[in-house]
């Protein structure tokens, strides 16, 4: 019952992340297509997506919390086994890619956007990055599920 209870928790958990990760995802293509008809009506759009980070940060405890408490329960049997090796590190991947490189990009379009920089070539840039960044958390995350339901080893 209680380890139910910490899978429900991790899968909502997934859910949350997963899910935010998608929105931000679809609102910055959004957003880039508004970006290219008029500037200032797409400044906006940046603050509606200013809550993911928060439900993101959420969604990760929850797994992570939830991860641990199943962990503990089956002491740590799964941490012997190659699939789940490798799914912590990938999980490691995608916790650093968000902040590493994620935030950093947000950050700094937001100040580009902010100042009105009308800076096209580096604008451009963080695009092309933010589009790179998102598909490697997808197929992370593609690759995480697939690791926990089959459990290769
Ligand atoms: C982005 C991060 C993660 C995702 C997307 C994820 C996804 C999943 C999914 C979909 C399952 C269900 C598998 C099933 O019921 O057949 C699962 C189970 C599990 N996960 Fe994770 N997980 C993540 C991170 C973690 C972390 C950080 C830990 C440990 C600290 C962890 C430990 C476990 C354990 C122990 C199970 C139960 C395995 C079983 O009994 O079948 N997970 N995870």
């Amino acid at each position: 019952m209680i380890f139910q209870s910490f899978l429900l928790l991790h899968l909502v958990g997934l859910v949350l992340f997963a899910g935010t990760t998608t929105a931000d995802f679809v609102s910055f293509r959004q957003f880039w297509k508004q970006y290219a008809l008029d500037a200032i009506t797409a400044k906006p759009m940046l603050q509606t997506m200013i809550k993911f980070p928060l439900l993101m940060g959420l969604g990760m405890a929850a797994i992570i919390l939830s991860g641990v408490g199943m962990m503990a329960m089956t002491h740590g049997v799964f941490g012997e086994q190659l699939w789940f090796r490798i799914k912590f590190a990938i999980v490691l991947l995608i916790i650093l890619n968000n902040i590493i490189i994620g935030r950093r990009l947000v950050v700094s379009l937001k100040k580009k956007i902010a100042d009105n920089a009308n800076d096209a070539g580096e604008i451009s840039r963080i695009k092309n990055n933010l589009r790179l960044f998102h598909y490697a958390q997808l197929v992370m995350f593609f690759a995480i599920i697939l690791l926990s339901v089959f459990k290769f080893n």
